[in-house]
């Protein structure tokens, strides 16, 4: 475990997109910029599993201040362990060093947010022994806006 490298970007793309389905080069671009360079300071980490030069998983997350009244809590917003390597500590080892991370950094609580169909990732976090928490995402459909006349 240890916090990603720029070289290490093209192995993520292709673990991301092997899960997605979309390789989204200029998503991980800005996603490396803000949480793959160690800003002294910034409360962010992007850490990689690493098998001899083989990339077989991430994790990303940061703390996130006062959100909505909420004192200072970890976020964590992307796992992802390569298909080969799973089922085999890789999730829970990462899991471990950012909250490690967190921890150090004086934070006493970690959120995440998933889909309810995900039972695979829910079932891991469950593992981890994430509960739900006492808030609700909601959200809101923006039709877009009708296009101007000429006057
Ligand atoms: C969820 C995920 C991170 C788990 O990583 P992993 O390295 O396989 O996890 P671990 O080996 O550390 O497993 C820890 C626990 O998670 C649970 N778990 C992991 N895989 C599971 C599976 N296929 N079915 C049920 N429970 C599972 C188990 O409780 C396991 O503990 P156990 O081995 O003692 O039974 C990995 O499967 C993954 O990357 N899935 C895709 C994630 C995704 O959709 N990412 C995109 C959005 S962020």
């Amino acid at each position: 475990m240890r916090p990603v490298r720029r070289g290490d970007l093209d192995q993520v793309i292709a673990l991301d997109a092997q899960e997605t389905g979309l390789e989204k080069r200029d998503y991980w671009e800005r996603v490396y910029k803000r949480y793959g360079r160690a800003v002294r300071g910034e409360q962010s980490w992007f850490l990689v599993a690493v098998t001899g030069s083989e990339i077989v998983g991430f994790v990303i997350g940061e703390v996130r201040d006062w959100e909505f009244g909420s004192p200072p809590c970890g976020w964590l917003f992307a796992i992802n362990i390569a298909q080969p390597a799973r089922v085999a500590g890789i999730g829970s080892r990462l899991m471990t060093s950012f909250c490690d991370a967190l921890r150090a950094a004086g934070v006493r609580k970690l959120r995440t947010m998933l889909s309810r169909e995900n039972t695979l990732v829910l079932s891991f976090f469950r593992s981890q022994g994430m509960m739900a928490a006492p808030i609700i995402p909601l959200e809101l459909d923006l039709p877009a806006a009708a296009p101007k006349g000429r006057a």
